[in-house]
C-alpha cells in the first residue's frame, strides 16, 4: 500500500456534480492526485437520508458522479474511486463514534440547519438524517486521512470529525488531552486529526445569489452546453442600469469574473471600466464570463460524453468496484486496529471481498 499522505473527500449523488463543486473542491483534487494517496467516497448512503422513497435516482446519480469526477481528470489509475454502500466498516465505526458526538453537538451543526431550510425538511426529517453528520466523521476516520479537500459549506462537517478523533485518541488510545493535534499519531493515537482544505473558491454563489444547489434550481452544472450555460448566466442581475453607470463590483457578477476570468489583467479592466461606467454592459460581461465558464465545462462535457453509453457505464461500474475493493482493505485494517483499542478484540474478522 501507498505510503503517500492520504486525502478523503467525497460527493453525495443526489445530483449532478455544479460549477461550485468544481471551484470548491474538484480543482484541488486533480492537484493532489500525485503528492497524495487519494480517496474519493461516493456517499451514496447519504443520499438515501432525504429520498430513501428514490432508490433509482440515486443509482443512476451514482454512475453520473462518477462519469463528472472521470471527465474532470479524476485518474482511477492513481486515485481510489469508493462506494460508502459497500464499506461495511464506514457503518461500524458511525456506531461508535456517535457514542463520542453529544446529540446537541450534533444538531448545533450549522450545514445541518441550512440543509433542513433549503430542502423545506421542516421538522419531519428522518432519524437518519442528521445521523448522516455522524457517519460522514465515520467516511473520513476510516481511511485515516490528513486533508480533507472541500467547498466551505462542508467545513461545519469536518470540525466534529476533528473532535472525535481526539476523544476516541485520549480515550481508547491513552494520548495525553494537552497533545498538540499534528502530534496524535506519534502519541500513540489512531487517527490523525484531519484538516479541512477549502479549495480556490469555497464559495460560489448560485445564479440568483443564493448557495448554489440542485434543489434552488440556480446551478450550473459540469454538463452544461455553452446555451444552457450563457441563459443561466444571463439570469444574474445586478440592478445597474446602462453602460455608463458607474458600478460596484462587489456583486455576483463580478464574482463569477474573479472565479472564472484567469487573465488578472482582464479582470482589473474590467473592474475599472465597470466601477467607473466606462462604456461597459452587463451583457458584455456576461458574454466573457460564459466563454471563460465554457472554457472549463467544455471538455469536461466532451470527455464526459465518451461514457455516457451503455459501454461507458459498464466501464464506469468497473472501476466503482476495483476502487472499493483496495478501499476495503484499508477501511478494515482501521476498524481491525478501532475495535482493538476499544477492547472488542474478541475474535478474528475476514471480510469477504468480491
Ligand atoms: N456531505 C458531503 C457533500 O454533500 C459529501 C461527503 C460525504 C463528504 N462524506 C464525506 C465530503 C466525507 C467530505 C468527506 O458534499
Amino acid at each position: 500500500m501507498s505510503t503517500k499522505p492520504r486525502i478523503l473527500t467525497g460527493d453525495t449523488p443526489t445530483g449532478r456534480l455544479h460549477l461550485g463543486h468544481y471551484v470548491g473542491s474538484i480543482e484541488s483534487r486533480l492537484r493532489f492526485q500525485d503528492t497524495y494517496d487519494c480517496f474519493f467516497l461516493i456517499a451514496n448512503m447519504h443520499a438515501f437520508t432525504t429520498r430513501a422513497d428514490k432508490p433509482d435516482e440515486i443509482r443512476q446519480s451514482t454512475i453520473e458522479i462518477v462519469k463528472d469526477w472521470l471527465a474532470c481528470g479524476i485518474d482511477p489509475e492513481r486515485s481510489t474511486i469508493v462506494l460508502q454502500t459497500e464499506v461495511p466498516a464506514i457503518a461500524e465505526l458511525t456506531w461508535y463514534i456517535a457514542m463520542l458526538l453529544p446529540f446537541n453537538r450534533v444538531m448545533r451543526n450549522p450545514t445541518l440547519k441550512t440543509e433542513i431550510e433549503d430542502k423545506g425538511l421542516g421538522d419531519t426529517y428522518s432519524f437518519g438524517f442528521p445521523m448522516y453528520a455522524v457517519g460522514q466523521c465515520a467516511d473520513i476516520l476510516i481511511f485515516r486521512p490528513e486533508l480533507v479537500p472541500v467547498g466551505e459549506d462542508q467545513v461545519a462537517h469536518i470540525e466534529p470529525c476533528r473532535e472525535v478523533a481526539r476523544r476516541f485518541n485520549q480515550i481508547y488510545c491513552g494520548v495525553n488531552p494537552h497533545t498538540e493535534d499534528d502530534e496524535y499519531v506519534k502519541a500513540g493515537g489512531l487517527f490523525p486529526i484531519p484538516k479541512a482544505e477549502v479549495g480556490r473558491v469555497g464559495r460560489l454563489p448560485g445564479v440568483d445569489g443564493r448557495k448554489m444547489s440542485k434543489s434552488l434550481n440556480n446551478a450550473i452544472y459540469l454538463s452544461d452546453t455553452f446555451k444552457q450555460i450563457k441563459k443561466k448566466i444571463g439570469k444574474i442581475t445586478t440592478g445597474r442600469q446602462s453602460m455608463d453607470e458607474p458600478g460596484d463590483t462587489t456583486n455576483l457578477l463580478f464574482d463569477y469574473v474573479r472565479a472564472f476570468i484567469h487573465d488578472e489583467d482582464r479582470v482589473a479592466e474590467l473592474e475599472r471600466r465597470y466601477s467607473t461606467g466606462d462604456n461597459i454592459g452587463d451583457g458584455h460581461i456576461k458574454v466573457e464570463v460564459a466563454e471563460a465558464i465554457e472554457k472549463i465545462i467544455g471538455p469536461i462535457r466532451e470527455r464526459r460524453a465518451e461514457f455516457d453509453t451503455p459501454a461507458g457505464e459498464e466501464k464506469i461500474l468497473g472501476i466503482i468496484r476495483d476502487g472499493t475493493r483496495r478501499a476495503n482493505k484499508a477501511a478494515e485494517e482501521t476498524l481491525y486496529l478501532a475495535k482493538k483499542a476499544m477492547r472488542l478484540d474478541f475474535g478474528p474478522r475476514t471480510l469477504q471481498l468480491r
